[in-house]
């Protein structure tokens, strides 16, 4: 085992809690020694649990979903709105709908900028992509590639600071979305449901799961404040945060529903317009 270097950032790894975290996580019984790794070989790990199965499964399912949405907002733009027999259903990916005549290409790309920093930023993606597409690193106590580290300190990863600020525009664009739902369920300008309308709301529905979920959202509303009792609106405040603290400790699962869910969304609306789905109506 190489010597390795002292390391300059603390993340926190190292207080008691952590090491009770990390040790549940990989299995490791308390006390056991996990290796640190960093400094090691590239891939050496002292870890027998199978590490590397969530690094691949992760790899793979990003693959497929980006790729799908990639496909659907850049190539698919002749089928992201159905709009028949009293339907209205718009494609998550193009929504809200912008489609300035000097714009040659397809209108999702002017919009998904947003949602698109929004899961790029996100500090749970990171860990994903980061692990699975750089190896950097590859798990907890395993090797990694480089032997320099600089967080996220220089170009292009000093980007990831966005991350606040593509929240907000994640909040602005729920009100498009949900204002799409209600369109989904609105026959003839009367109520109604049909299979769209169900997979409209599935989709929005959890995309506003994970947003409501987001770490920085948490921070927003109930960080930065040493006690709720005598901050402004302090009541109010830790209920929202108690609420977000619930749904942030899923928040890696309501990142992946919610990117199937966007997808099945404009999986169903572009299977009802290019007519290979007959969508039902329940009434
Ligand atoms: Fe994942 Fe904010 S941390 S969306």
């Amino acid at each position: 085992m190489s010597s390795r270097p002292s390391r300059s950032w603390s993340s926190g790894a190292g207080t008691a809690g952590a090491a009770r975290d990390l040790a549940r996580g990989t299995g490791t019984a308390q006390g056991a020694s996990r290796g640190a790794a960093y400094g090691d070989r590239f891939g050496a790990t002292e870890r027998t649990d199978p590490w590397w199965r969530i690094p691949i499964l992760q790899a793979v399912g990003l693959l497929i979903l980006i790729g799908y949405a990639n496909y659907a907002a850049i190539l698919g733009a002749d089928h992201y709105h159905y709009v028949a027999n009293g339907r209205d259903y718009l494609s998550p990916f193009f929504s809200p709908y912008v489609h300035p005549a000097w714009w040659p290409f397809s209108p999702a790309l002017l919009v998904l900028v947003f949602p698109l920093g929004f899961r790029a930023t996100c500090y749970y993606y990171r860990k994903a992509y980061y692990r699975s597409f750089f190896a950097d690193p590859m798990g907890c106590a395993v090797g990694e590639p480089r032997k320099g580290y600089a967080g996220e300190t220089k170009f292009p990863f000093v980007l990831q600071n966005l991350h606040r600020f593509f929240l907000y525009a994640a909040l602005v664009f729920l009100i498009f979305l949900w204002w799409d739902v209600i369109r989904a369920f609105t026959f003839d300008g009367r109520f109604g449901m049909g299979g769209g309308s169900l997979a409209i709301l599935a989709s929005t529905g959890l995309l506003t799961l994970y947003t409501f979920s987001c770490h920085s959202l948490r921070h927003l509303v109930g960080g930065n404040v040493d006690c709720f009792s005598c901050a402004v609106a302090g009541g109010p405040r830790q209920k929202t945060w108690g609420v977000v603290s619930v749904l942030n400790e899923h928040h890696m699962a309501w990142a992946w529903w919610s990117l199937l869910g966007v997808c099945f969304g404009d999986f169903y609306v572009r299977m009802c317009s290019m007519g290979v789905f007959q969508d039902p109506r329940f009434f």
